[in-house]
């Protein structure tokens, strides 16, 4: 069978791939080639609905980052909501395609009611042998207008981090929380990470981003609908400080993350976006 469903977790298989979603967040926490985990999740994180998962792909939405405004925790309520199964879309022997949703009624309880619209979200998952795909709609069910921003969180496991470059990002513009620089051309054409990165790239563009280890791609990154990426890493201090990562962690993970940042949507009532990654 390549859909098994638990009370808290959808399996799903497809030739020798592997995925495991949570209904928590929706949040794909395993996906396996071959045997092959392809996604970093710390060996402290809570997987039982208490905290978002620190690993797998979260799912931002509708902020990026903190939110006074509205009070929300920082990126939002999606990750810390449990989603509803809305079931299998594709079964077949090249692909599963499983389904999930979110409306305000399914919004944490003390979250709910705090993002003032009326909203469905719909994740759909996608696994093949060689693909793992990840699309994110939203529809405004309500009356009035609504602007959010929004990522796929995807913590990729890397060997080592020392061995680790991003391709694909030269020429982009660049925000660097972590020493305030704003708008810098990203001159490099593979990006290594050797300190705490925290940065926000613009207008990436569908062609996405390549992880490059030890001189080989070994995983592609493309996207529709998302311009943006962020690319994350904690390293030791800042590590160190989360309750929730494992010990040395950040030398096995590397967060490249395609989002909707500098250009937020703005969806008027019955419009839909839809915002997807295809992770081969
Ligand atoms: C990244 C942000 O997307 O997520 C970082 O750019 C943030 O600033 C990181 O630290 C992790 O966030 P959180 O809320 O999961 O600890």
């Amino acid at each position: 069978m390549s859909v098994t469903t638990s009370e808290h977790k959808i399996t799903i298989h497809s030739g020798s791939s592997s995925a495991e979603i949570l209904l928590y967040g929706a949040t794909v926490i395993s996906w396996k080639q071959d045997g092959r985990q392809r996604l970093f999740v710390s060996n402290k994180s809570k997987l039982d609905g208490s905290k978002p998962v620190r690993g797998g792909i979260p799912i931002v939405f509708p902020h990026f980052g903190p939110n006074p405004e509205f009070g929300l925790p920082q990126h939002g309520f999606a990750r810390n909501s449990t989603w509803s199964f809305a079931g299998t879309q594709t079964e077949n022997a090249t692909e599963t395609t499983v389904a999930f949703s979110l409306e305000p009624e399914g919004v944490a309880p003390e979250l709910k009611g705090k993002w003032p619209h009326t909203f469905k979200l719909v994740y759909t998952v996608t696994l093949t042998k060689d693909s793992l795909t990840t699309s994110l709609s939203a529809e405004n069910t309500g009356a009035s207008q609504f602007t959010f921003t929004s990522l796929l969180h995807t913590y990729f496991a890397v060997e080592n981090i020392d061995q680790t470059k991003v391709k694909g990002l030269q020429g982009k513009l660049y925000d660097e929380k972590i020493n305030n620089k704003f708008k810098v051309v990203e001159e490099n054409e593979l990006v290594g990470i050797a300190s705490e990165v925290d940065r926000v790239y613009y207008n990436v563009g569908n062609a996405g981003a390549q992880i490059i280890e030890n001189g080989n791609v070994t995983a592609f990154l493309t996207t529709r609908g998302f311009d943006d990426l962020v690319v994350w890493n904690p390293w030791i201090e800042k590590a160190a400080g989360m309750s929730d990562f494992q010990e040395g962690g950040y030398k096995f993970m590397l967060c490249a993350e395609v989002g909707q940042i500098g250009t937020p949507v703005v969806l008027q009532p019955g419009q839909k976006w839809v915002g997807e990654q295809v992770l081969h």
